[in-house]
């Protein structure tokens, strides 16, 4: 049995690119019974830059109920809370104390993080070996991450060799999946969706919300009602059609073309689309908000089966390097 494991950051509600284009993918991986997966939020590597405790927390909140909304089966992957396993932040001590300064210089994420943030702390700097513990601490076999992390796993299995070189087999070495995220979710702008773009779709929010959202910020043309239209130029007929049927999106398409079909229609087409796709989510996710305890209940029970395993492999590292 294969352990597959992978952590989220926890940047804040995931929106409707997140959830179609890796959560909904990566639950399917995760809820497949031959596979052993560890799925945990990892709110230790938020600290790096977020400062407001509520928000810290909050986001951890809301990423787990999206998880769960969307499908992840907690009796199959052991999902937790990163912050409640300690012995992560031990273990990624040592790997720092074996890992070369040089060489962390080069990590190419902290590069880019260091000319955008303002607030360029250590933590910061060695984030990649609190990932690398992240994985290690499990004996994970592989890590499905998106291709911007393939530097970080390369990382880990550097250190982890290295470790290995000096006391024996120490570690498992980990092997990335990489996610090809070939299908890009486009925003309501018709640029990939993200946070950072401020063009994203929050399937979450009531009804009223989405509606104004597509209403508003879709931006369409202004080819008058009668004439045919251009489907595939159309944000509001991309969308529609990652969701629907091959029928449906067929009939807008044929709608479009034939002209005396308006973009007023089409969006109204997409907001039925995104509730009638994501109902069973939508019901789910009011759910968790409604009884955050259940949340925090699988959250425990996840840590304590992570804990388990992290005691072992830290107890093994700790004989080690010489502390018992
Ligand atoms: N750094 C990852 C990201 O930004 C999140 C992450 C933290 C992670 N620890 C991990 C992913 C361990 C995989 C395994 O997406």
């Amino acid at each position: 049995m294969a352990r597959i494991l992978t952590g989220v950051q926890s940047t804040g509600r995931p929106h409707l690119g997140n959830i179609l284009g890796a959560i909904l993918p990566a639950v399917e991986l995760a809820n497949k019974v031959e596979n052993d997966s560890f799925l945990f939020i990892a709110d230790l590597h938020s600290l790096t830059q977020i400062k407001d405790s509520k928000i810290l927390n909050e986001n951890s909140f809301q990423v787990a109920a999206t998880w769960l909304a969307c499908g992840l089966n907690p009796d199959l992957t052991t999902i937790y809370r990163q912050s409640d396993v300690p012995q992560c932040t031990e273990l990624a001590w040592y790997l720092n104390c074996y890992y070369p300064y040089q060489r962390l210089k080069l990590a190419h994420s902290f590069k880019d993080k260091a000319d955008r943030l303002e607030d360029v702390n250590a933590g910061l700097f060695s984030y990649p070996m609190l990932m690398a513990a992240d994985i290690l601490l499990y004996d994970a076999d592989f890590v499905p991450v998106g291709k911007d992390q393939l530097q970080h796993l390369e990382m880990t299995r550097d250190v982890a060799a290295r470790i290995n070189h000096k006391y024996g087999d120490v570690f498992i070495l980990p092997k990335e999946i990489i996610e090809k995220n070939n299908q890009l979710i486009p925003g309501t702008d018709g640029e990939k969706m993200s946070k950072s773009r401020n063009n994203t779709i929050d399937i979450f929010e009531s009804e009223k919300t989405i509606k104004n959202i597509i209403n508003k910020n879709i931006i369409t043309d202004n080819t008058p009602l009668e004439d045919s239209k251009d489907p595939n130029s159309s944000t509001v007929y991309r969308l529609f059609k990652l969701l629907a049927s091959k029928d449906r999106s067929g009939k807008m398409a044929d709608n479009l073309l034939a002209g005396g079909y308006g973009w007023g229609h089409a969006k109204k087409e997409l907001l039925e689309e995104i509730l009638y796709t994501f109902s069973e989510q939508r019901e789910k996710f009011t759910h968790y908000i409604n009884h955050p305890d259940e949340v925090e209940e699988i959250l425990q029970k996840g840590a304590l089966k992570a804990q388990k395993v992290a005691k072992k492999t830290l107890d093994r590292v700790r004989k080690n390097l010489g502390y018992n």
